[in-house]
């Protein structure tokens, strides 16, 4: 089993992917490394890849509201992308690159360990839900999937887009917030 210090200095090296040509900063993850909730993303934006840190730009300050919203703090869960590095004017990363990154991406979940994943957009949920996964038919649906219980919701930057999707979006964060919280209830603590 790795460490996180281990996993995270190897993941710093990758160059797997034609993405580490351009990026300024591998974006690995941000908050409680034994988060039982974790949310993750598509791939860093322009203001990770300077930062180092995921959802630091504006999609990530509306998580911040939303995550304030039902009572949590971005450093009690765990936040990471599926790619981890930014692929150029924010284009949707590719086949290649998210098999190239799936591997980083599998063993941080081992070793954060939680017991919900929200997969947060369309590309997230595609990647570890289903192939096929509808966001909007089946944003809000929870799924169990190697002994973990998985929910998608939409994109924080389709919510800055669209306005009109936020009440769904908000209904999900209260169900998610209800599940984490029957969890805590019944000792989810690790
Ligand atoms: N969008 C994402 O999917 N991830 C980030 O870290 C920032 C924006």
């Amino acid at each position: 089993m790795d460490t996180f210090e281990q996993l995270k200095n190897e993941c710093m090296c990758c160059e797997r992917c034609g993405l580490c040509a351009t990026r300024h900063n591998l974006v690995f993850g941000v908050g409680n490394e034994n988060a039982d909730l974790m949310f993750i993303g598509e791939g860093p934006g322009e203001k990770e890849d300077l930062q180092g840190e995921p959802f630091v730009g504006p999609a990530g300050q509306l998580l911040d509201v939303m995550l304030k919203l039902i009572g949590l703090d971005r450093r009690e869960v765990y936040i990471a992308n599926i790619i981890k590095c930014r692929p150029p004017m924010n284009r949707d990363p590719n086949p290649e690159e998210r098999s190239s990154c799936a591997e980083w991406l599998e063993r941080q979940i081992a070793l954060v360990d939680p017991k919900i994943i929200v997969c947060l957009g369309r590309i997230s949920a595609v990647s570890l839900i289903s192939s096929d996964f509808k966001i909007t038919r089946e944003h809000g649906t929870w799924f169990t999937i190697d002994g973990r219980d998985y929910i998608a919701t939409y994109h924080p930057s389709a919510l800055l887009r669209d306005e009109s999707k936020r009440p769904d979006a908000f209904a999900d964060f209260r169900m998610i917030h209800a599940a984490y919280r029957e969890l805590k209830k019944n000792g989810g603590e690790k």
